[in-house]
């Protein structure tokens, strides 16, 4: 493309959570009213949203609100369109292949939340497809963007921690039921026929998670259960919660050196949170072990390391927390999917593949799919690798 032009982006979804909060609240508003995206050069090129949903009413209040010129309910006839570039979906789960194939088949680069199929092989099948068509793909890998995760990534290339021995995650936080307090999450996220689940929905991000920050995820053995059997709904009726709202998984992971590492993360909607942050990983090494939030990680070296001694007679003489040291951030660090937003216009404009297609999603899928079997069969479940 010229570097002149304008990208329209087709956006579906945008009055969901996600595509309404993170991707156009804070990523391609911010874009825009900035003027553009910054080409290397000083150039600039302008996004410009076209807002796609089922419901006229609320575009109309959003495009209003936010002074977009483009809204409509014809997803099809948008994505034929020859003047859209990109087709970004933030739709749910289930309806996300077909948009997807339809955007492939068009000829638009797609950006698109995670994940990118309820299974593997239409997952893999999109992957195929957008391979075979030369297009710039991207999937949403935002913790990998988040200040927390980029300075424990640091830490990892700068050889901090020595041989990595394990890494462990928390993540979680109490959904109310709705029955008194409305629930903070939509209702199909715990019903497994409209594509919800914690496995489904996490573990697509643990999976380039731990492949970002350690590395390949070689088995997987998960307990997926439902703590909650029944919730009240966006009107207040009670429904069956068929999905997961729990999963607790251990994968067995490889270093790009070859090191096996023990990866472990509890994910809960039914737990309350005694932690800093939503969302924590903790990283330990021969030399060095680290803890990371969102926004925070904090690292303690060898040579700083307490020698705690065992005995249950006595109270806590130190405190543990205290004997960590901030990791700076030695940048500005932005909100994750806006980052990941920029880098994918960059790559588009380049006509060159994004780091995190399609393919990386459907290992996320895989370890989704192969940590429920895992559950259902109480067994680990190895993972093979996927060839498009
Ligand atoms: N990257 C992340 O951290 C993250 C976090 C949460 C959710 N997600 C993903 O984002 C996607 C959206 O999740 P959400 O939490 O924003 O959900 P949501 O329910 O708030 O939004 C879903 C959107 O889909 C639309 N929609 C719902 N049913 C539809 C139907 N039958 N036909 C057409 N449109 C329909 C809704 O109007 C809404 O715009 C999901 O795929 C989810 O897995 C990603």
């Amino acid at each position: 493309m010229t570097h002149e032009q304008t990208l329209r982006i087709a956006m579906n979804g945008i009055t969901g959570r996600m595509g309404y909060r993170q991707h156009l609240l804070r990523s391609i508003l911010p874009i825009r009213d900035a003027g553009g995206l910054t080409l290397p050069d000083g150039q600039k090129v302008q996004v410009e949203p076209i807002l796609i949903g089922r419901n006229e009413a609320k575009l109309r209040d959003l495009a209003e609100k936010h002074k977009v010129d483009s809204w409509t309910t014809d997803l099809e006839g948008t994505i034929a369109d020859p003047t859209v570039d990109i087709v970004f979906d933030a739709s749910m789960t289930s309806l996300r292949p077909a948009t997807l194939k339809q955007a492939i088949a068009a000829g638009k680069s797609i950006f698109t939340e995670k994940p990118t199929a309820e299974t593997l092989p239409e997952a893999v099948e999109l992957a195929k497809l957008a391979d075979e068509a030369g297009i710039t793909a991207g999937v949403v890998h935002d913790k990998l963007y988040l200040p927390g995760l980029v300075k424990l990534r640091r830490l990892v290339d700068e050889g901090f921690f020595g041989r990595i021995l394990s890494l462990r995650g928390e993540f979680g936080y109490w959904v109310f039921e709705g029955e008194h307090q409305a629930a903070q999450r939509p209702s199909w996220n715990y019903r497994k026929e409209d594509g919800g689940g914690m496995t489904t929905d996490m573990f697509c991000h643990w999976n380039y998670v731990l492949e970002g920050i350690v590395g390949s995820v070689k088995s997987v053995n998960a307990r997926a259960v439902t703590h909650i059997p029944e919730r009240w709904d966006e009107r207040g009726d009670r429904y069956e919660a068929t999905a997961d709202d729990a999963s607790y998984g251990i994968f067995d992971l490889e270093t790009p050196e070859g090191d096996e590492v023990v990866g472990q993360i509890n994910s809960s909607w039914a737990v309350r949170v005694f932690r800093d942050e939503l969302v924590e990983f903790q990283v330990d090494g021969t030399h060095g072990s680290a803890v990371a939030g969102l926004q925070k990680c904090v690292a303690q070296q060898r040579a700083h390391t307490p020698k705690p001694v065992w005995n249950p007679d006595l109270p806590v003489t130190e405190s543990f927390r205290d004997q960590w040291l901030e990791v700076p951030a030695n940048a500005e660090l932005d909100n994750g999917f806006k980052l990941q937003w920029e880098e994918f216009l960059h790559d588009v404009i380049n006509e060159r593949p994004h780091r995190f297609g399609l393919l990386s999603a459907a290992r996320g899928v895989q370890l989704a799919e192969l940590g429920l079997q895992s559950s259902a069969e109480r067994r680990t479940v190895d993972i093979p690798g996927i060839t498009l």
